[in-house]
């Protein structure tokens, strides 16, 4: 169980103070595999150290932290507080995004803290203000907070859920926002008018190699030419053995530095953490309580490890996912060249796999069982 990569003191201390607060399993933003997480969550339980509400699915300390030091962990966290113009507006973004996601589009927005350091982080690279943005797929709704908060020139959208760009041109409408809206299947080339039009693309893809190629390439070919340009997405630094091997993010950066000719300048520590759907949450509860009824740590532990076994689409209930994969990377470009031009098609498939993570992850579930 603690062969995990990912487990840094770093970490550890990251999850004591997330757990000072009240939270869901699912909602705990940390690097650690999602086994780990339920080991120290046992530990914690079994010291009786943990206080667990089942019925708002939450978990807490049951006492304070002493933090003795001002730690780089407490510094983040105080990072986060945060002030700002047109707070309510922002969260009638959050209620209106609010509709539910489609699997099969891989949807899965980032929560209210990320979206915050996300604006923040391209707002501090001067990549908002006075520029034409792009949006490749757009379920976290960046595109209107982006809007609210920052004055940027241009803003379109294009994603494939028309109910998504319905709830995005309605906040437009109403908060005089003039963000544009396309439907549009990215498996196809962006439509001819938005090609090598816009200042900065961003994208939060499918975690997997197809997906983020893809996303990215589509981004590529909507940035101008002959100046600098930049574009967002969305980095999994940690080991994830079913789709973001060493292997895989070295092959991946080598493509986007070699063949779409982007650098690296900038990434955003301990970054991104998406909401968990309330089922999800669910299942978690259940599986903890069930395994706290075990009589002691050691036949706890073997309990979690048997039950977290590859059986969702969802990444909580894939064992060796962290928690909180992701670091948001900034690229920049002079001379952008999109890997993949034309359709993403059976020739690209077999180049890069799909561009579904929970393809690959049903997949292998099903050679599982
Ligand atoms: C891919 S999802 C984010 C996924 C999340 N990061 C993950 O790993 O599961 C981002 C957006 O892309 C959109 N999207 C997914 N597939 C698409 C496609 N083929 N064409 C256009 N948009 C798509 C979704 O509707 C969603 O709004």
């Amino acid at each position: 169980m603690a062969d995990d990569p990912n487990l840094t003191v770093y970490e550890v201390l990251r999850l004591l103070r997330i757990l000072e607060g009240e939270t869901t399993i699912g909602g705990i933003a940390c690097k650690m595999e999602v086994l780990s997480v339920m080991a120290a969550l046992g530990f914690l339980y079994y010291k009786g150290m943990l206080k667990v509400n089942s019925e708002r699915l939450t978990v807490g300390l049951t006492s304070k932290v002493e933090w003795d030091v001002k730690s780089l962990v407490e510094l983040e966290i105080r990072g986060t507080v945060y002030s700002f113009p047109r707070a309510e507006s922002l969260e009638d973004t959050l209620r209106k995004r609010d509709m539910g996601i489609i699997y099969e589009f891989s949807q899965l927005p980032i929560n209210r803290d990320s979206l915050m350091r996300k604006f923040a982080f391209m707002q501090s690279f001067q990549d908002v203000d006075g520029k034409e943005m792009i949006f490749i797929g757009d379920d976290d709704f960046l595109s209107v907070t982006c809007s609210l908060l920052g004055r940027p020139r241009r803003v379109v959208v294009v994603d494939l859920d028309e109910r998504l760009l319905e709830g995005i041109r309605e906040l437009s409408e109403k908060y005089g926002l003039e963000i544009e809206t396309y439907k549009h299947n990215l498996v196809h080339p962006l439509p001819e008018e938005l090609q090598g039009s816009f200042d900065t693309f961003c994208t939060d893809s499918p975690h997997c190699l197809g997906g983020i190629l893809l996303f990215v390439s589509r981004g590529v070919s909507a940035l101008k030419r002959g100046i600098e340009t930049t574009g967002y997405f969305v980095f999994q630094t940690v080991n994830e053995p079913l789709l973001m091997t060493f292997e895989t993010r070295q092959r991946l950066l080598k493509l986007i530095i070699n063949d779409m000719n982007g650098v690296i300048q900038g990434m955003l520590p301990a970054s991104i953490k998406y909401t968990t759907p309330r089922n999800e949450d669910e299942k978690l509860m259940a599986l903890f309580l069930e395994a706290t009824r075990r009589p002691n740590l050691e036949e706890y532990y073997k309990h979690v490890e048997e039950a977290l076994k590859p059986s969702s689409k969802f990444i909580e209930f894939y064992p060796k996912f962290s928690m909180e994969a992701s670091m948001i990377t900034r690229l920049v470009f002079k001379d952008p060249k999109p890997l993949i031009e034309g359709e993403y098609d059976k020739k690209a498939e077999e180049k890069y796999g799909p561009i579904y993570s929970w393809t690959i992850i049903e997949q292998h579930a099903a050679k599982e069982k």
